[in-house]
């Protein structure tokens, strides 16, 4: 089998999953938060006095008792609120407020006022001084080249070079995040909007000085993370902090403006790509310089350039990183972190190159596919992007691309992209218990952040014990079961999969299954009420070895309204090479959604920053628009038949973050082919048209 409908569909549905706020706690305080309005400064004084009176308060913080900083931003980032004087951010909190209910809490919050000195006008991206990163998110290295780009580049017959840029964005999931902390001792519960409950377990216990296992995380359900519930966030230490001190139950839920300072978002970036290439179409030369906004806390760092040391096949490729540090909220990963900003810089200059040089862009992208990484000389461990070029250009039909198409008032566009990947691989672990009915039970801390992985659970699981994958029990969503590392960075199918695997099978061994006999037979037979095994994964030492990525080819048709400039894009065709696809029909709906995510990106998604306050402005689903239905029309999307076992026994690479990338690529790139306009900001807006 290799469909199943989504387990948690109905609980969703008819609102029997439980969300973070959704959990009743007896006796429970509200708590709302006093933001920061300067956006860089020292805190004076805070006034309380009118919020202490205000009915049902029953108290307010402006400093909570010391914590540990935070030793790497996954864990919170090392400046947490209440913890000292220095406003980093607009909307940084100065207060927390606790009241009988929700109303009184956020009244309160707006009575309490505060004083500031040292406030300055902030600094700005543009503004800021380019530097070398070196805080908690250098995960790669920040410069990487091969052979002699200056060389090669003087050689080049046609050199191409451009600079790109890349929007605020915010993640703006459904669910505001939100917390419910409480105290027992020692021990404390949280009720955490989180996409990795064991890395809030891991924060929250060094935060208080408990151990690891005298925390709790339980999150079952996520309403939309995009990377803004990967980290641990303000609201976490503030809940369970304000818990510890008041003895109560505290329940702080974010309001939709406070998502657009408390949670992250994707950091605006500017990027120059220069590629040299022969009459042929032979590139000789790739540079990619990117810069993003950081905060000048802990430096986040969106790798925009790590893809272009893998893509295509150059003797010289120099990347290379930097960072300007501004006054604003913390950045933080975003669907799609790095490669998503990244490829629509090469992408597009990859159309470029292809125009200049008179070569189709799909020909181009043909002609300069690598035998091996690049970069490393690593083999890959599975790519079928060819195929991806070819299936893609043939089932959008590709061959009938003429220079100018036009219908009516429409200017018609076809552009094209490769999508891709880097495979981020980390540890998972699972619970597999087989009961004597037949009945399966799956047990692992996941959290379902609405991909479908309860889905994917079942048929890993039911592959394995060859039974019906509907017998697949899955409970999820607590520290208290088997870790996995987390909902985040495309990792789940790979390792969970993996996982649950090693578990069956431990499990089918304690059986001694043997080919024929039922599940429920089987356990009968050993005399026991069940029969169960933990099951782990990690990656391994040998597949290090390998360039380990995930591919796809996007195909974009546009129409653009020739007097009014209004983009409308009729039709999307994208061919994915990302391993073994477990749930076709949930893998389908997942590169949907990241199609549809790009779209938003190449068109709509944009944080304004007002320039005085250094704060964002839109701080509403009003004023940040996002892709609605009425945009989307025909999205076809398929994936090559392949497996990847090097990435994982179970064969399966992520694909949740692959499916946003190079849409905005290619959609510019038909709207070059539409208009003559090449626009490299992004988003593109009507005015950019006319
Ligand atoms: Mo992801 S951007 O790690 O949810």
């Amino acid at each position: 089998m290799t469909s199943v409908v989504r387990p948690d569909g109905p609980a969703k549905l008819t609102g029997r999953a439980t969300y973070a706020a959704d959990t009743q706690v007896p006796d429970v305080v509200y708590a709302a938060l006093t933001p920061a309005t300067v956006p860089f400064g020292q805190l004076a004084s805070v006034d309380m006095t009118a919020a202490l009176a205000a009915p049902g308060v029953l108290a307010v913080y402006d400093e909570l008792p010391p914590m540990p900083p935070m030793p790497s931003p996954m864990l919170g980032h090392s400046m947490i609120p209440l913890q000292g004087k220095q406003i980093h951010y607009d909307g940084q909190p100065v207060a927390m407020v606790l009241a009988e209910t929700l109303e009184q809490a956020q009244y309160a919050a707006g009575l309490v006022t505060a004083t500031y000195t040292d406030v300055r006008r902030p600094v700005l991206f543009g503004q800021g001084e380019e530097v070398v990163p070196a805080g908690g998110h250098t995960f790669h290295p920040t410069d990487e080249s091969v052979g002699d780009f200056d060389a090669e580049v003087k050689l080049a017959d046609h050199v191409v070079t451009a600079t790109y840029t890349t929007a605020d964005r915010h993640h703006s999931a459904i669910e505001p995040a939100a917390t419910i902390a409480w105290w027992e001792d020692d021990q404390l519960t949280l009720h955490t909007s989180t996409q990795a409950a064991g890395l809030a377990q891991m924060a929250a216990a060094m935060a208080f000085e408990v151990a690891r296992e005298n925390v709790r995380i339980v999150c079952p359900f996520v309403g939309g993370g995009f990377g803004s519930k990967g980290y641990v966030w303000p609201h976490v230490f503030l809940a369970a902090g304000a818990a510890k001190v008041s003895g109560r139950a505290v329940k702080l839920v974010m309001t939709r403006a406070q998502m657009f300072s408390l949670s992250g978002h994707q950091p605006a970036t500017s990027q120059t790509v220069t590629l040299g290439a022969t009459a042929a179409g032979k590139l000789t030369a790739i540079r990619h310089h990117g810069v993003n906004a950081a905060a000048r806390v802990d430096q986040y760092t969106e790798f925009t350039t790590h893809a272009s040391t893998w893509l295509y096949d150059s003797p010289a490729i120099d990347v290379r990183t930097r960072i300007q540090e501004v006054d604003r909220p913390q950045p933080t990963p975003m669907r799609a972190p790095h490669e998503g900003p990244g490829v629509f810089a090469l992408e597009s200059a990859m159309d470029e190159l292809a125009h200049r040089l008179g070569i189709d862009p799909v020909e181009l992208r043909l002609r300069n596919q690598p035998s091996v990484d690049p970069l490393t000389g690593q083999p890959f461990s599975a790519r079928s992007l060819v195929e991806c070029l070819q299936q893609g250009a043939e089932r959008f039909g590709w061959a009938d691309r003429k220079p100018e198409m036009r219908d009516g008032d429409d200017l018609i566009g076809w552009g094209m992209s490769v999508s891709t990947m880097n495979t981020f691989r980390n540890t998972s672990s699972a619970r597999l218990r087989v009961q004597s009915d037949g009945h399966v039970v799956v047990e692992t801390s996941m959290q379902e952040i609405g991909t479908g992985l309860p889905g994917l659970v079942q048929l890993a699981a039911a592959e394995i014990l060859g039974c019906d994958p509907g017998d697949v029990e899955v409970r999820h969503g607590d520290t208290a079961l088997p870790p996995h590392f987390g909902t985040v960075g495309s990792i789940s199918a790979g390792a969970l999969g993996a996982a649950v695997q090693d578990a069956a099978t431990a499990v089918m061994e304690k059986l001694q299954a043997s080919p024929g006999r039922s599940l429920a037979d089987l356990v009968g037979a050993s005399g026991l009420e069940f029969v169960e095994s933990e099951g782990h994964w990690a990656p391994d030492e040998k597949s290090s070895g390998y360039s380990i990525r995930t591919y796809g080819a996007v195909f974009a048709e546009v129409r653009v309204d020739a007097d009014l400039g209004l983009v409308r894009v009729p039709r999307i065709v994208a061919v994915y090479s990302a391993g073994r696809i477990i749930n076709r029909l949930a893998a389908r709906s997942q590169m949907t959604g990241g199609i549809i995510w790009g779209y938003g990106q190449a068109l709509l998604e944009k944080s304004v920053l007002e320039p005085n306050l250094g704060r964002f402005l839109s701080r509403n689903l009003a004023g940040y628009v996002v892709p609605v239905n009425a945009d989307i029309q025909d999205i076809d999307v398929s994936f090559i038949d392949e497996e990847d076992r090097i990435a994982s026994p179970i064969g399966a690479k992520g694909i949740g973050e692959l499916g946003a990338t190079g849409v905005s690529a290619a959609i510019a790139n038909a709207i070059f082919h539409a208009t003559g306009r090449r626009i490299r900001d992004l988003p593109i807006r009507i005015h950019d048209l006319l």
